[in-house]
């Protein structure tokens, strides 16, 4: 659905994007996490044709971007919910939704038929005829993503549609992206929320100017940081902790709460000798487990350290 080839946007000296190579494949959810800054919302704004590229090229749901005919046929096909919500307060949530199929030249029985159902999804046709100044924060995002999928996109670019929304109503914004996925639309997502994300994405990429990372969180929580073995205890104590240290021949072992956190490469070949080391010392062995880091480990050093894919 989408296929980047070293995408780049300068803006005067400033590299916002820098040379990103990225494939999303039809119907999936994809995840776009980075810091302030980083350049989520310039790449969404470059794959939507909002803004031209300074390099690179990108193909979007079958379109090559750069070429005027393509954006258009680009534009009918994707919908985009920006990350300034812009609606128009003063009309109703009908006719803001009427008004956007309009400008996309809908049929107007089709364009009557996907309000009622984009409405009826977001629970607000009951509310539908009041202005959208009336309606709370979460109420008017979920407008916004109303509008957005009012000519029936194939591909939804999402910037960042659950900030500032309580935990319901975010949730409520979660499932009508997996919603949307039944329905086999590809879902491009914005986001801070590294917990959102690994709930609801296919695959995420970690993005500073540049790609550090992208695939299935899973893949990147097991393959990026540090490797630990839990070993809960009966009872720890600095003589277990010197003992497996010795052992193991490292630094990486410290104590949270009745476990022992140990830094292996290779578990199947350390975690038989932490046990002995452990029972060796006089430890009692409740649980031993394989512990993988948090996505916000793997994030975090990944921004940090600025250390890209191989
Ligand atoms: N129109 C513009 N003119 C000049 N610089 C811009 C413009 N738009 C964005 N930038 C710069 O490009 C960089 C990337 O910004 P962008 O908005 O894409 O980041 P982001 O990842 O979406 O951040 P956030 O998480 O804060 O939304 C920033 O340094 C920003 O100041
Ligand atoms: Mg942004």
């Amino acid at each position: 659905m989408i296929h980047a080839e070293g995408l780049t946007k300068r803006f005067g000296s400033l590299t916002a994007v820098d040379q990103i190579t990225l494939d999303v494949g039809d119907g999936e959810v994809f995840g776009f996490l980075g810091p302030n800054g980083a350049g989520k919302t310039t790449t969404v704004r470059m794959l939507a044709a909002l803004i031209s590229r300074t390099s690179g090229r990108a193909e979007v749901a079958g379109y090559e971007l750069g070429s005027e005919a393509d954006e258009l046929k680009i534009r009918e096909r994707i919908g985009v919910l920006p990350d300034n919500v812009g609606l128009y307060d003063s009309t109703s949530a009908y006719q803001n939704l009427e008004y956007f199929g309009r400008l996309h030249r809908m049929d107007p029985t089709a364009l009557r038929t996907n309000i009622e159902r984009l409405l009826g999804m977001m629970d607000l046709w009951e509310k539908k005829d009041l202005p959208v100044s009336t309606f709370s924060k979460g109420m008017k995002q979920k407008v916004a993503i109303a509008r957005a999928l009012v000519h029936d996109p194939v591909l939804l670019f999402l910037d960042e549609p659950t900030a500032n929304l309580d935990p319901e109503a975010a949730k409520m914004v979660r499932e009508v992206i997996l919603e949307l996925k039944k329905e086999n639309r590809t879902i491009f997502l914005n986001t801070h929320n590294l917990d959102e994300a690994q709930r609801i994405c296919d695959r995420v990429g970690i993005l500073r100017t540049r790609l550090l990372a992208v695939g299935p969180v899973e893949t990147l929580r097991s393959g990026f940081a540090r490797k630990r073995t839990a070993v809960r205890l009966e009872r720890t104590s600095e003589a277990l902790v010197a003992a497996v240290k010795q052992r193991l021949r490292t630094d990486g072992v410290e104590v949270s709460g009745d476990r022992l956190l140990v830094d292996v490469d290779d578990p199947a070949r350390e975690n038989p000798e932490i046990a002995e080391a452990v029972v060796a010392a006089g430890g009692r062995i409740l649980e031993l487990s394989q512990v993988s880091p948090s996505l916000e480990e793997v994030y975090l050093k990944l921004v940090h350290e600025e250390t890209a894919l191989p």
